[in-house]
Protein backbone atom coordinates (compact mmCIF):
# COMPACT_ATOMS: atom_id res chain seq x y z
CA UNK A 1 0.00 0.00 0.00
CA UNK A 2 1.37 3.72 -0.68
CA UNK A 3 -0.03 6.87 -1.54
CA UNK A 4 0.31 8.84 -4.18
CA UNK A 5 -0.77 13.10 -5.19
CA UNK A 6 -0.40 15.01 -7.91
CA UNK A 7 -0.77 18.93 -8.14
CA UNK A 8 -0.88 21.74 -11.30
CA UNK A 9 -1.59 25.19 -11.04
CA UNK A 10 -0.34 25.89 -8.13
CA UNK A 11 2.61 27.77 -8.82
CA UNK A 12 5.36 28.04 -6.45
CA UNK A 13 3.12 26.12 -3.44
CA UNK A 14 3.00 22.95 -5.55
CA UNK A 15 5.69 21.59 -3.29
CA UNK A 16 3.74 22.53 -0.14
CA UNK A 17 0.81 21.23 -1.50
CA UNK A 18 2.68 17.57 -2.21
CA UNK A 19 4.00 17.58 0.64
CA UNK A 20 0.94 18.21 3.02
CA UNK A 21 -0.64 16.18 0.65
CA UNK A 22 1.89 13.53 1.25
CA UNK A 23 1.51 13.78 5.80
CA UNK A 24 -2.62 12.83 5.12
CA UNK A 25 -1.20 10.17 2.88
CA UNK A 26 1.26 8.75 5.59
CA UNK A 27 -0.96 5.98 6.87
CA UNK A 28 -0.32 4.29 3.39
CA UNK A 29 2.96 3.65 3.86
CA UNK A 30 6.03 5.85 5.63
CA UNK A 31 8.72 3.52 4.36
CA UNK A 32 10.07 6.79 2.24
CA UNK A 33 8.80 9.78 0.90
CA UNK A 34 9.84 11.15 -2.54
CA UNK A 35 8.19 14.50 -4.70
CA UNK A 36 9.45 15.57 -8.52
CA UNK A 37 8.22 19.06 -9.79
CA UNK A 38 8.65 19.42 -13.37
CA UNK A 39 9.52 22.51 -15.56
CA UNK A 40 12.02 22.28 -18.50
CA UNK A 41 13.49 19.70 -16.03
CA UNK A 42 12.45 17.74 -13.19
CA UNK A 43 13.63 18.01 -9.66
CA UNK A 44 12.99 14.87 -7.69
CA UNK A 45 14.09 14.69 -4.00
CA UNK A 46 13.06 11.49 -2.07
CA UNK A 47 14.20 10.06 0.73
CA UNK A 48 14.07 6.42 3.17
CA UNK A 49 12.37 7.17 6.37
CA UNK A 50 8.94 9.03 7.10
CA UNK A 51 7.95 12.08 5.94
CA UNK A 52 10.20 14.13 7.86
CA UNK A 53 13.22 12.70 6.11
CA UNK A 54 12.01 14.35 3.47
CA UNK A 55 11.06 17.40 4.88
CA UNK A 56 14.95 17.44 6.17
CA UNK A 57 15.68 16.49 3.27
CA UNK A 58 14.07 19.45 1.30
CA UNK A 59 15.12 21.85 3.52
CA UNK A 60 18.36 21.95 2.17
CA UNK A 61 17.68 22.30 -1.18
CA UNK A 62 15.66 24.17 -4.32
CA UNK A 63 12.98 21.76 -5.62
CA UNK A 64 11.39 23.89 -7.88
CA UNK A 65 8.73 23.70 -10.86
CA UNK A 66 4.65 24.32 -10.81
CA UNK A 67 3.66 20.53 -12.03
CA UNK A 68 4.54 17.40 -9.46
CA UNK A 69 4.04 14.74 -7.98
CA UNK A 70 4.89 12.83 -4.55
CA UNK A 71 4.58 9.47 -3.08
CA UNK A 72 4.60 7.82 0.20
CA UNK A 73 5.64 4.18 0.22
CA UNK A 74 4.98 1.00 1.71
CA UNK A 75 8.09 -1.25 0.01
CA UNK A 76 6.83 -4.31 -2.18
CA UNK A 77 9.77 -4.59 -4.21
CA UNK A 78 12.43 -3.65 -2.87
CA UNK A 79 14.01 -2.11 1.02
CA UNK A 80 13.06 0.89 1.89
CA UNK A 81 16.19 2.91 0.64
CA UNK A 82 16.54 6.51 -0.98
CA UNK A 83 16.95 4.70 -4.64
CA UNK A 84 13.85 2.55 -4.32
CA UNK A 85 11.73 5.50 -2.83
CA UNK A 86 9.53 7.06 -5.34
CA UNK A 87 9.76 8.61 -7.71
CA UNK A 88 11.62 7.20 -10.40
CA UNK A 89 12.98 8.19 -13.32
CA UNK A 90 14.13 7.03 -16.99
CA UNK A 91 17.57 7.44 -17.78
CA UNK A 92 17.87 11.00 -19.22
CA UNK A 93 15.95 12.71 -16.19
CA UNK A 94 13.20 13.62 -17.99
CA UNK A 95 10.51 11.40 -16.77
CA UNK A 96 9.42 10.66 -13.37
CA UNK A 97 6.96 8.28 -12.17
CA UNK A 98 5.15 7.42 -8.60
CA UNK A 99 3.03 4.36 -8.61
CA UNK A 100 1.03 2.68 -6.04
CA UNK A 101 0.40 -1.12 -6.75
CA UNK A 102 2.40 -4.33 -8.13
CA UNK A 103 3.58 -4.18 -11.49
CA UNK A 104 3.46 -8.20 -12.06
CA UNK A 105 5.36 -8.29 -15.81
CA UNK A 106 8.55 -6.50 -14.46
CA UNK A 107 11.26 -8.29 -14.88
CA UNK A 108 10.23 -9.37 -18.03
CA UNK A 109 10.10 -5.94 -19.18
CA UNK A 110 13.10 -4.52 -16.62
CA UNK A 111 15.02 -7.14 -18.87
CA UNK A 112 13.62 -6.07 -22.21
CA UNK A 113 14.60 -2.46 -21.51
CA UNK A 114 17.62 -3.14 -20.01
CA UNK A 115 18.88 -5.15 -23.11
CA UNK A 116 18.34 -2.46 -25.10
CA UNK A 117 20.64 -0.32 -23.26
CA UNK A 118 18.35 1.24 -20.18
CA UNK A 119 19.97 1.49 -16.79
CA UNK A 120 17.96 0.70 -13.42
CA UNK A 121 18.75 2.39 -10.44
CA UNK A 122 16.56 0.83 -8.23
CA UNK A 123 14.79 -2.67 -7.24
CA UNK A 124 11.63 -1.52 -7.66
CA UNK A 125 8.85 -2.64 -10.41
CA UNK A 126 7.54 0.34 -10.73
CA UNK A 127 10.96 1.80 -12.23
CA UNK A 128 9.85 0.11 -15.95
CA UNK A 129 7.23 2.85 -15.98
CA UNK A 130 9.72 6.11 -16.93
CA UNK A 131 11.75 3.64 -19.17
CA UNK A 132 9.02 2.75 -21.27
CA UNK A 133 7.65 6.23 -21.61
CA UNK A 134 11.10 6.97 -22.37
CA UNK A 135 11.57 4.58 -25.42
CA UNK A 136 8.56 5.70 -26.58
CA UNK A 137 9.36 9.36 -26.29
CA UNK A 138 12.63 8.45 -28.04
CA UNK A 139 10.70 6.50 -31.16
CA UNK A 140 8.96 9.82 -31.69
CA UNK A 141 5.45 9.78 -29.50
CA UNK A 142 3.87 12.66 -28.03
CA UNK A 143 4.55 12.84 -24.15
CA UNK A 144 0.60 11.82 -24.16
CA UNK A 145 0.64 9.10 -26.32
CA UNK A 146 4.53 8.03 -24.88
CA UNK A 147 2.58 7.33 -21.56
CA UNK A 148 -0.32 5.84 -22.50
CA UNK A 149 1.58 3.17 -25.03
CA UNK A 150 3.57 3.16 -21.81
CA UNK A 151 1.13 2.03 -19.78
CA UNK A 152 -0.34 -0.13 -22.06
CA UNK A 153 2.64 -2.78 -21.56
CA UNK A 154 1.81 -2.94 -17.74
CA UNK A 155 -0.31 -5.85 -16.00
CA UNK A 156 -1.32 -5.52 -12.36
CA UNK A 157 -2.39 -2.98 -10.13
CA UNK A 158 -1.38 0.89 -10.54
CA UNK A 159 -2.21 3.97 -9.59
CA UNK A 160 0.32 5.72 -11.34
CA UNK A 161 1.40 9.30 -12.08
CA UNK A 162 3.58 10.76 -14.21
CA UNK A 163 5.46 14.14 -15.25
CA UNK A 164 7.40 14.87 -17.54
CA UNK A 165 10.17 17.56 -18.43
CA UNK A 166 8.67 20.47 -20.58
CA UNK A 167 5.35 19.26 -20.27
CA UNK A 168 3.59 21.36 -17.65
CA UNK A 169 0.93 18.67 -17.48
CA UNK A 170 0.04 15.57 -15.18
CA UNK A 171 -0.94 11.87 -16.81
CA UNK A 172 -2.40 9.23 -14.50
CA UNK A 173 -4.06 6.27 -14.76
CA UNK A 174 -5.62 3.41 -12.37
CA UNK A 175 -6.24 -0.21 -12.69
CA UNK A 176 -7.29 -2.10 -9.51
CA UNK A 177 -5.50 0.95 -7.31
CA UNK A 178 -7.35 3.70 -5.90
CA UNK A 179 -7.12 7.15 -8.03
CA UNK A 180 -9.44 10.18 -7.54
CA UNK A 181 -8.96 13.80 -8.62
CA UNK A 182 -9.16 17.17 -7.12
CA UNK A 183 -11.30 19.87 -9.01
CA UNK A 184 -10.57 23.65 -8.38
CA UNK A 185 -10.96 26.54 -9.63
CA UNK A 186 -7.49 27.33 -10.54
CA UNK A 187 -5.59 24.03 -9.55
CA UNK A 188 -6.10 20.33 -10.35
CA UNK A 189 -4.88 17.46 -8.38
CA UNK A 190 -4.97 13.56 -8.30
CA UNK A 191 -4.29 11.01 -5.00
CA UNK A 192 -4.91 7.97 -3.69
CA UNK A 193 -7.02 9.54 -1.09
CA UNK A 194 -9.28 12.54 -0.81
CA UNK A 195 -8.07 13.84 2.12
CA UNK A 196 -4.09 14.70 0.45
CA UNK A 197 -6.14 17.68 -1.17
CA UNK A 198 -9.33 17.52 0.77
CA UNK A 199 -7.84 21.32 2.55
CA UNK A 200 -8.03 23.02 -1.20
CA UNK A 201 -11.31 21.32 -2.69
CA UNK A 202 -14.27 19.13 -1.69
CA UNK A 203 -14.97 18.52 -5.80
CA UNK A 204 -13.53 14.80 -7.36
CA UNK A 205 -13.90 13.19 -9.78
CA UNK A 206 -13.58 9.02 -8.79
CA UNK A 207 -11.79 7.39 -11.30
CA UNK A 208 -12.18 3.90 -12.45
CA UNK A 209 -10.18 0.78 -13.69
CA UNK A 210 -9.10 1.56 -16.63
CA UNK A 211 -9.19 5.12 -17.22
CA UNK A 212 -6.61 7.70 -17.74
CA UNK A 213 -6.88 11.32 -16.89
CA UNK A 214 -4.52 14.46 -18.22
CA UNK A 215 -4.07 17.48 -15.58
CA UNK A 216 -2.87 21.10 -16.25
CA UNK A 217 -3.46 24.53 -15.58
CA UNK A 218 -6.47 24.78 -17.25
CA UNK A 219 -8.38 22.08 -16.54
CA UNK A 220 -8.63 18.25 -16.63
CA UNK A 221 -9.68 15.41 -18.88
CA UNK A 222 -10.50 11.47 -18.46
CA UNK A 223 -10.57 8.93 -21.08
CA UNK A 224 -10.48 5.04 -21.83
CA UNK A 225 -6.97 4.30 -21.90
CA UNK A 226 -7.01 3.73 -25.29
CA UNK A 227 -8.07 7.64 -25.71
CA UNK A 228 -11.97 7.25 -24.96
CA UNK A 229 -13.51 9.95 -23.71
CA UNK A 230 -15.37 9.35 -20.67
CA UNK A 231 -18.02 11.29 -19.00
CA UNK A 232 -17.32 11.83 -15.57
CA UNK A 233 -19.46 13.31 -12.80
CA UNK A 234 -17.91 16.05 -10.70
CA UNK A 235 -18.91 15.03 -6.38
CA UNK A 236 -18.77 17.14 -3.81
CA UNK A 237 -17.84 15.57 -0.46
CA UNK A 238 -19.36 16.51 2.39
CA UNK A 239 -16.92 15.64 5.30
CA UNK A 240 -14.08 17.23 5.87
CA UNK A 241 -10.98 14.86 7.74
CA UNK A 242 -9.44 18.55 8.44
CA UNK A 243 -12.29 20.35 9.86
CA UNK A 244 -12.78 16.96 12.37
CA UNK A 245 -9.26 16.89 13.29
CA UNK A 246 -9.44 20.95 14.05
CA UNK A 247 -12.78 20.36 15.72
CA UNK A 248 -13.84 23.60 13.91
CA UNK A 249 -10.53 26.00 14.61
CA UNK A 250 -8.63 27.65 11.69
CA UNK A 251 -5.59 25.84 12.53
CA UNK A 252 -4.36 22.95 14.70
CA UNK A 253 -2.54 25.56 16.49
CA UNK A 254 -5.62 27.62 17.84
CA UNK A 255 -7.32 23.84 18.40
CA UNK A 256 -4.40 23.24 20.55
CA UNK A 257 -4.34 26.75 22.29
CA UNK A 258 -7.86 26.38 23.10
CA UNK A 259 -7.40 22.12 24.44
CA UNK A 260 -4.50 23.78 27.52
CA UNK A 261 -7.28 23.24 30.39
CA UNK A 262 -7.98 19.87 29.36
CA UNK A 263 -4.67 18.92 28.30
CA UNK A 264 -3.57 20.30 31.93
CA UNK A 265 -6.33 18.43 33.90
CA UNK A 266 -4.51 15.21 32.07
CA UNK A 267 -1.38 16.19 33.43
CA UNK A 268 -2.55 17.23 36.60
CA UNK A 269 -5.05 14.15 37.10
CA UNK A 270 -4.37 11.85 39.75
CA UNK A 271 -1.05 13.15 40.69
CA UNK A 272 -2.06 16.14 42.93
CA UNK A 273 -3.90 15.37 46.23
CA UNK A 274 -5.45 18.74 47.26
CA UNK A 275 -6.56 17.19 51.07
CA UNK A 276 -2.98 15.99 52.03
CA UNK A 277 -1.25 18.41 49.89
CA UNK A 278 0.98 16.11 48.32
CA UNK A 279 2.05 15.24 44.49
CA UNK A 280 2.86 11.87 43.05
CA UNK A 281 5.17 11.59 40.94
CA UNK A 282 5.49 7.74 41.74
CA UNK A 283 8.77 6.69 42.20
CA UNK A 284 10.77 9.70 41.12
CA UNK A 285 10.45 10.92 44.36
CA UNK A 286 12.72 8.70 45.35
CA UNK A 287 14.99 9.86 42.97
CA UNK A 288 16.67 12.66 45.35
CA UNK A 289 18.80 15.21 43.04
CA UNK A 290 21.56 16.71 44.94
CA UNK A 291 21.73 18.91 41.49
CA UNK A 292 19.73 18.99 37.78
CA UNK A 293 20.83 19.09 34.58
CA UNK A 294 18.35 20.34 32.17
CA UNK A 295 18.86 19.72 28.09
CA UNK A 296 15.93 20.59 25.42
CA UNK A 297 15.48 22.49 22.42
CA UNK A 298 13.36 25.63 21.57
CA UNK A 299 10.00 26.07 23.48
CA UNK A 300 11.32 22.97 25.66
CA UNK A 301 14.35 24.60 26.42
CA UNK A 302 12.27 27.94 27.72
CA UNK A 303 10.28 25.06 29.93
CA UNK A 304 13.75 23.81 31.24
CA UNK A 305 14.62 27.33 32.25
CA UNK A 306 11.82 27.44 33.80
CA UNK A 307 12.18 24.01 35.59
CA UNK A 308 16.25 24.89 36.32
CA UNK A 309 14.44 27.57 38.54
CA UNK A 310 11.85 25.95 40.35
CA UNK A 311 14.37 23.55 41.37
CA UNK A 312 16.58 26.37 42.41
CA UNK A 313 13.57 27.81 44.06
CA UNK A 314 13.91 24.38 46.23
CA UNK A 315 17.46 24.75 47.45
CA UNK A 316 18.47 22.82 44.50
CA UNK A 317 21.54 23.53 42.38
CA UNK A 318 19.68 23.27 38.66
CA UNK A 319 20.66 24.50 35.37
CA UNK A 320 19.05 24.72 31.57
CA UNK A 321 21.50 23.92 28.67
CA UNK A 322 20.62 24.18 25.07
CA UNK A 323 20.79 20.54 24.09
CA UNK A 324 22.55 21.62 20.76
CA UNK A 325 25.62 22.83 23.20
CA UNK A 326 25.99 20.31 26.22
CA UNK A 327 28.07 18.05 24.37
CA UNK A 328 30.24 20.65 23.47
CA UNK A 329 30.96 22.14 27.08
CA UNK A 330 29.98 19.65 28.96
CA UNK A 331 29.42 20.36 32.73
CA UNK A 332 30.64 18.75 35.45
CA UNK A 333 27.89 15.95 36.02
CA UNK A 334 28.72 14.73 39.54
CA UNK A 335 25.94 13.45 41.43
CA UNK A 336 23.22 15.24 39.11
CA UNK A 337 19.84 14.09 37.65
CA UNK A 338 20.08 15.31 34.05
CA UNK A 339 16.32 15.76 32.78
CA UNK A 340 15.69 15.73 28.95
CA UNK A 341 12.62 18.12 28.30
CA UNK A 342 11.10 16.64 25.09
CA UNK A 343 7.51 17.12 23.60
CA UNK A 344 8.31 14.55 20.69
CA UNK A 345 10.85 12.42 22.68
CA UNK A 346 12.89 12.20 19.65
CA UNK A 347 14.63 15.72 18.95
CA UNK A 348 17.95 14.43 18.13
CA UNK A 349 20.06 16.90 20.16
CA UNK A 350 18.21 16.38 23.20
CA UNK A 351 18.90 12.61 22.37
CA UNK A 352 22.24 13.03 21.69
CA UNK A 353 22.72 15.28 24.63
CA UNK A 354 21.05 12.50 26.69
CA UNK A 355 23.64 10.08 25.82
CA UNK A 356 26.35 12.31 26.57
CA UNK A 357 25.11 12.89 30.10
CA UNK A 358 24.30 8.74 30.80
CA UNK A 359 28.05 7.77 29.09
CA UNK A 360 29.06 10.37 31.81
CA UNK A 361 27.62 8.64 34.21
CA UNK A 362 24.53 10.81 34.98
CA UNK A 363 21.12 9.50 35.95
CA UNK A 364 18.58 10.29 32.87
CA UNK A 365 14.83 11.15 33.16
CA UNK A 366 12.82 12.11 29.84
CA UNK A 367 9.52 14.57 30.11
CA UNK A 368 8.55 14.32 27.52
CA UNK A 369 4.45 13.82 25.65
CA UNK A 370 5.18 11.29 23.11
CA UNK A 371 4.73 7.82 25.01
CA UNK A 372 7.29 4.80 23.90
CA UNK A 373 9.66 7.46 22.13
CA UNK A 374 13.03 7.16 21.86
CA UNK A 375 13.52 9.33 24.90
CA UNK A 376 11.02 7.63 26.87
CA UNK A 377 12.83 4.05 25.78
CA UNK A 378 16.75 5.51 26.40
CA UNK A 379 16.20 7.62 29.80
CA UNK A 380 16.64 5.65 33.20
CA UNK A 381 13.38 7.16 33.90
CA UNK A 382 10.54 9.02 32.11
CA UNK A 383 7.82 11.29 32.90
CA UNK A 384 4.77 11.49 30.41
CA UNK A 385 2.96 15.26 30.47
CA UNK A 386 -0.31 13.86 28.79
CA UNK A 387 -0.60 16.39 26.73
CA UNK A 388 -2.22 14.70 24.06
CA UNK A 389 -1.23 14.83 20.54
CA UNK A 390 0.05 18.26 19.15
CA UNK A 391 -0.40 18.71 15.32
CA UNK A 392 0.46 22.35 14.87
CA UNK A 393 4.64 22.28 14.78
CA UNK A 394 4.28 25.68 17.28
CA UNK A 395 4.16 24.18 20.39
CA UNK A 396 1.39 25.70 22.54
CA UNK A 397 -0.45 22.96 24.77
CA UNK A 398 2.45 21.11 25.20
CA UNK A 399 4.82 23.62 26.84
CA UNK A 400 1.67 24.88 29.49
CA UNK A 401 1.81 20.45 29.88
CA UNK A 402 5.69 20.97 30.42
CA UNK A 403 5.42 23.31 33.00
CA UNK A 404 2.66 21.77 34.60
CA UNK A 405 4.60 18.76 35.39
CA UNK A 406 7.99 20.46 36.01
CA UNK A 407 6.00 22.01 38.97
CA UNK A 408 5.13 18.27 40.03
CA UNK A 409 8.66 17.33 39.38
CA UNK A 410 9.83 19.92 41.46
CA UNK A 411 7.38 19.33 43.94
CA UNK A 412 8.03 15.69 44.56
CA UNK A 413 11.26 15.85 44.18
CA UNK A 414 12.83 18.81 46.18
CA UNK A 415 9.05 20.14 47.75
CA UNK A 416 8.80 23.66 49.13
CA UNK A 417 7.93 26.12 51.52
CA UNK A 418 4.20 26.52 49.98
CA UNK A 419 3.16 22.76 48.56
CA UNK A 420 -0.50 23.39 49.48
CA UNK A 421 -0.47 26.73 48.23
CA UNK A 422 1.20 25.44 45.24
CA UNK A 423 -1.09 22.42 44.99
CA UNK A 424 -4.13 24.67 45.18
CA UNK A 425 -2.87 27.03 42.54
CA UNK A 426 -2.24 24.29 39.98
CA UNK A 427 -6.10 23.03 40.67
CA UNK A 428 -7.45 26.40 39.14
CA UNK A 429 -4.80 26.55 36.62
CA UNK A 430 -6.84 25.35 34.19
CA UNK A 431 -10.26 26.77 34.71
CA UNK A 432 -7.98 30.62 34.11
CA UNK A 433 -6.54 29.15 31.43
CA UNK A 434 -10.12 28.78 30.01
CA UNK A 435 -10.62 32.11 31.70
CA UNK A 436 -7.93 33.85 29.46
CA UNK A 437 -8.97 32.18 26.51
CA UNK A 438 -12.53 33.66 26.56
CA UNK A 439 -11.72 37.02 27.41
CA UNK A 440 -8.57 37.48 26.10
CA UNK A 441 -7.87 40.77 23.74
CA UNK A 442 -5.01 39.14 22.22
CA UNK A 443 -6.36 39.79 18.91
CA UNK A 444 -7.14 43.68 18.80
CA UNK A 445 -3.30 43.79 20.45
CA UNK A 446 -2.42 41.62 17.51
CA UNK A 447 -4.09 44.10 14.90
CA UNK A 448 -3.31 47.41 16.14
CA UNK A 449 0.46 45.91 15.65
CA UNK A 450 0.28 44.02 12.59
CA UNK A 451 2.72 46.13 10.46
CA UNK A 452 5.41 46.12 13.25
CA UNK A 453 8.66 44.84 11.62
CA UNK A 454 10.44 44.10 15.45
CA UNK A 455 8.45 42.84 18.73
CA UNK A 456 10.16 42.25 21.95
CA UNK A 457 9.23 40.36 25.26
CA UNK A 458 10.52 41.28 28.50
CA UNK A 459 10.04 39.60 31.73
CA UNK A 460 12.12 38.28 35.05
CA UNK A 461 12.08 35.28 36.99
CA UNK A 462 9.78 32.86 35.83
CA UNK A 463 8.15 35.19 33.26
CA UNK A 464 11.86 35.24 31.77
CA UNK A 465 11.18 31.89 30.04
CA UNK A 466 7.68 33.05 29.30
CA UNK A 467 9.10 36.19 27.27
CA UNK A 468 11.60 34.05 25.28
CA UNK A 469 8.82 31.36 24.06
CA UNK A 470 6.50 34.87 23.20
CA UNK A 471 9.57 35.72 20.81
CA UNK A 472 9.77 32.35 19.40
CA UNK A 473 5.68 31.64 19.00
CA UNK A 474 6.12 35.47 17.22
CA UNK A 475 8.93 34.19 14.80
CA UNK A 476 7.79 31.10 13.81
CA UNK A 477 4.52 31.62 13.03
CA UNK A 478 4.62 34.91 11.92
CA UNK A 479 7.91 35.23 10.29
CA UNK A 480 8.48 38.72 12.07
CA UNK A 481 11.95 39.52 13.88
CA UNK A 482 11.03 38.80 17.65
CA UNK A 483 13.22 38.88 20.75
CA UNK A 484 12.98 38.25 24.42
CA UNK A 485 14.73 39.36 27.08
CA UNK A 486 15.62 38.93 30.88
CA UNK A 487 13.70 42.72 31.46
CA UNK A 488 17.06 43.46 33.23
CA UNK A 489 19.06 43.29 30.37
CA UNK A 490 17.59 46.08 28.28
CA UNK A 491 19.91 48.31 29.29
CA UNK A 492 22.38 46.54 28.26
CA UNK A 493 22.22 46.99 24.30
CA UNK A 494 18.84 45.47 23.19
CA UNK A 495 17.22 48.95 24.44
CA UNK A 496 19.41 50.17 21.32
CA UNK A 497 16.65 48.74 18.92
CA UNK A 498 13.58 50.15 21.13
CA UNK A 499 11.66 52.48 18.90
CA UNK A 500 8.27 54.03 18.58
CA UNK A 501 7.93 51.39 16.04
CA UNK A 502 8.72 48.25 18.65
CA UNK A 503 6.34 46.69 20.93
CA UNK A 504 7.37 45.53 23.91
CA UNK A 505 5.31 42.83 25.53
CA UNK A 506 6.29 43.07 29.72
CA UNK A 507 5.33 40.57 31.43
CA UNK A 508 4.98 41.69 34.88
CA UNK A 509 3.12 39.32 37.60
CA UNK A 510 2.95 39.96 41.33
CA UNK A 511 3.92 43.19 43.48
CA UNK A 512 7.24 41.86 44.29
CA UNK A 513 10.65 43.30 43.63
CA UNK A 514 10.68 41.55 40.26
CA UNK A 515 7.37 43.02 39.31
CA UNK A 516 8.89 46.51 40.79
CA UNK A 517 12.04 45.68 39.01
CA UNK A 518 10.41 45.20 35.81
CA UNK A 519 8.07 47.85 35.82
CA UNK A 520 11.39 50.20 35.92
CA UNK A 521 12.41 48.68 32.26
CA UNK A 522 8.87 49.48 31.30
CA UNK A 523 9.55 53.15 32.32
CA UNK A 524 12.80 52.78 30.50
CA UNK A 525 11.17 51.35 27.36
CA UNK A 526 8.34 54.02 27.36
CA UNK A 527 10.61 56.83 27.32
CA UNK A 528 11.99 55.34 23.87
CA UNK A 529 7.94 55.61 22.99
CA UNK A 530 7.69 52.51 22.31
CA UNK A 531 4.58 51.27 22.49
CA UNK A 532 4.05 48.89 26.17
CA UNK A 533 1.28 46.09 26.09
CA UNK A 534 1.57 44.75 29.62
CA UNK A 535 0.60 41.40 30.55
CA UNK A 536 -0.21 41.05 33.87
CA UNK A 537 -2.30 39.70 36.68
CA UNK A 538 -3.23 43.72 37.84
CA UNK A 539 -1.05 43.17 41.41
CA UNK A 540 0.97 46.00 40.42
CA UNK A 541 0.72 49.39 38.28
CA UNK A 542 2.57 48.52 35.08
CA UNK A 543 -0.71 49.21 33.67
CA UNK A 544 -0.21 52.70 34.13
CA UNK A 545 2.36 52.50 31.79
CA UNK A 546 1.16 50.49 29.40
CA UNK A 547 -0.40 51.33 25.97
CA UNK A 548 -2.54 47.77 26.48
CA UNK A 549 -3.27 45.30 28.74
CA UNK A 550 -3.66 41.41 28.47
CA UNK A 551 -5.13 40.79 31.89
CA UNK A 552 -4.63 37.31 33.78
CA UNK A 553 -6.68 35.90 36.78
CA UNK A 554 -4.71 36.33 40.06
CA UNK A 555 -2.51 33.38 41.06
CA UNK A 556 0.74 31.82 42.36
CA UNK A 557 3.48 33.16 40.87
CA UNK A 558 4.94 29.95 38.99
CA UNK A 559 1.05 29.15 37.54
CA UNK A 560 0.93 32.98 36.20
CA UNK A 561 3.58 32.09 34.07
CA UNK A 562 1.42 29.90 32.65
CA UNK A 563 -0.98 32.09 32.38
CA UNK A 564 0.79 34.78 30.74
CA UNK A 565 1.66 32.45 27.91
CA UNK A 566 -1.40 32.04 26.69
CA UNK A 567 -2.17 35.36 26.17
CA UNK A 568 0.98 35.95 24.06
CA UNK A 569 0.39 32.25 22.06
CA UNK A 570 -2.85 34.44 21.26
CA UNK A 571 -1.55 37.48 20.07
CA UNK A 572 1.50 35.63 17.96
CA UNK A 573 -1.48 33.41 16.83
CA UNK A 574 -3.59 36.37 15.64
CA UNK A 575 -0.87 38.17 14.11
CA UNK A 576 0.22 35.17 11.98
CA UNK A 577 -3.60 34.57 10.63
CA UNK A 578 -3.99 38.39 9.82
CA UNK A 579 -0.66 37.95 8.10
CA UNK A 580 -2.29 34.89 6.11
CA UNK A 581 1.05 32.75 7.32
CA UNK A 582 0.76 28.93 7.16
CA UNK A 583 0.61 28.51 10.99
CA UNK A 584 1.00 24.94 11.49
CA UNK A 585 3.54 24.10 9.28
CA UNK A 586 5.57 27.37 9.30
CA UNK A 587 8.26 27.37 6.62
CA UNK A 588 11.34 25.82 7.29
CA UNK A 589 10.43 23.54 10.41
CA UNK A 590 9.17 20.27 11.30
CA UNK A 591 7.57 19.14 14.21
CA UNK A 592 10.06 16.61 15.34
CA UNK A 593 13.80 17.57 14.52
CA UNK A 594 15.60 14.08 14.58
CA UNK A 595 18.87 15.71 12.82
CA UNK A 596 21.59 17.50 14.84
C1 LIG B 1 8.64 25.67 18.77
C2 LIG B 1 8.90 24.25 18.85
C3 LIG B 1 10.32 23.83 18.84
C4 LIG B 1 10.48 22.59 19.70
C5 LIG B 1 11.91 22.05 19.57
C6 LIG B 1 12.12 20.87 20.46
O1 LIG B 1 7.28 25.93 18.79
O2 LIG B 1 8.02 23.44 18.87
O3 LIG B 1 11.16 24.84 19.27
O4 LIG B 1 10.20 22.92 21.02
O5 LIG B 1 12.15 21.69 18.23
O6 LIG B 1 11.20 19.88 20.17
P1 LIG B 1 10.86 18.76 21.22
O7 LIG B 1 10.13 19.41 22.35
O8 LIG B 1 10.03 17.78 20.49
O9 LIG B 1 12.16 18.21 21.66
Amino acid sequence: MCGIIGAVGRGSDTLDVLVHGLSKLEYRGYDSAGVALASDSIDVCKKAGELDELRTALEGRSVAGSVGIGHTRWSTHGPPTDANAHPHQDCSGDVAVVHNGIIENYQELRDELASAGHTFRSDTDTEVVPHLVEDELRGGADPEAAVRAALSRLEGSYAVAVVIAGVERIFAARNDSPLVLGISDDAYYLASDVPAFRDHTDRVVYMNDGEFAALDAGGWTVTTLDGEPVEKPVDTVDWDPEETGKSGYDHYMLKEIHEQPRSLRQCLSERVDELAGTVDIDDLADLNPRGVQFVACGTSYHAALYGAELFQQAGIPAQAFLASEYASSPPPIGDALVIGVTQSGETADTLSALREADRRGARTLGVTNVVGSTVARECDHVFYIRAGPEIGVAATKTFASQLAALNLLALGMAGGDDTRELIGALRDLPGQVQEVLDESGARAVAETYLESDAYFFIGRGLNFPVALEGALKMKEITYKHAEGFAAGELKHGPLALVTDQTPVFAVVTGDGEQARKTIGNVKEVEARDAPVIAVTDGQSDVERYADHVLRVPETHPRTAAVLANVQLQLVSYHTAAELGRSIDKPRNLAKSVTVE
